[in-house]
């Protein structure tokens, strides 16, 4: 996949998958589903990493799961997102966390969050040479000046920020849009509005492509599950069914059966069982040896 590709898209009316992954296991899965992007979120921090916001996430583990996902995928564009702290003091630390998702871990882009002073920071970003992903509307790392994990643009006035957001993005050179917790015809207003690529979540049809945070649609994560969110799959559910039959069969013994275990001829078990009970061991121990039943 290519930013101009991902273009095209928009163009001809494709719809661009979009996905999270934060280890090489799902990254190999969604490759194989045949995503188109694959985003490694800062959503980590709650999927992954158990923080209870994705505040505290930083660029070392950011960059740690970037090189797993980096590993597992060979087709979708990758992204990796900036988290919280990495961006936003100045224009030379957001191009040096660039910088770092790009060369330490195979991203081929990164994302950053807002407008206002980010969009400066994603200028500076593409002036050094890495493609940008906007994220507007609801941007979680600045929920709480938000009011909250909660719908964004739900009047005129707070739509007007979201649209300015995504323009001035588009404007610096941002090959893609997310737009997130957005009433469906305001997002198709500001979509309208723009030539870039839009990614959805939350947001409606309107946008050229759909995004989901993969332990939300494939029910890996337990808790509260935001109004857009479509669970596509019970993973936990059988996650747990496994780890409690295992359980279960380590406590009655069933586990492991003869198909689990390896065979040795008995003339061998023969040889170990004398040598064993005549002491014969390289080793210096000795001890008083009990003949094995
Ligand atoms: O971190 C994340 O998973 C995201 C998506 C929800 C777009 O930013």
């Amino acid at each position: 996949m290519t930013i101009t590709r991902l273009a095209e898209m928009r163009d001809a009316g494709e719809p661009i998958a979009m996905i999270t992954a934060y280890d090489f296991p799902s990254a190999e899965v969604v490759e194989q589903a045949g995503v188109d992007l694959v985003l490694v979120g800062d959503s980590a921090a709650n999927c992954v990493l158990g923080y209870d916001s994705t505040v505290p996430v930083g660029m070392d583990e950011m960059t740690i799961l970037a090189k797993a996902v980096r590993r597992g995928l060979k087709t979708p564009l990758l992204v990796g997102d900036l988290p919280f702290g990495s961006y936003e003091a100045s224009n030379e630390l957001a191009i040096a966390s660039s910088q770092r998702l790009v060369k330490e871990a195979g991203c081929d882009a990164v994302k950053l969050e807002g407008g206002g002073a980010s969009v400066e920071r994603a200028e500076a970003i593409i002036e050094a040479g890495i493609p940008v992903m906007g994220h507007v509307g609801l941007t979680p790392q600045t929920a709480t000046a938000l009011g909250g994990m909660k719908a964004q643009g739900r009047t005129a006035d707070r739509a007007i920020k979201v649209a300015d957001d995504a323009l001035a993005l588009e404007r610096v050179g941002c090959f893609a849009i997310v737009i997130e917790a957005v009433p469906e015809a305001v997002a198709a207003m500001i979509v309208a509005k723009l030539d870039t690529p839009t990614i959805g979540i939350g947001a409606g049809n309107a946008t050229s492509g759909q995004v989901l945070v993969l332990h939300d649609l494939a029910g890996i994560n337990d808790g509260h599950l935001a109004k857009f969110v479509k669970r596509y799959a019970d993973v936990r559910g059988e996650m747990l069914k496994g780890v409690e039959q295992y359980v279960s069969e380590v406590r009655s013994g069933s586990f492991p059966g003869p198909e689990h275990v390896y065979s040795v001829e008995p003339s061998e078990l023969d040889g170990l069982r004398r040598r064993l009970d005549e002491g014969d061991l390289e080793s210096s121990y000795s001890w008083d040896w009990e003949p094995l039943p």
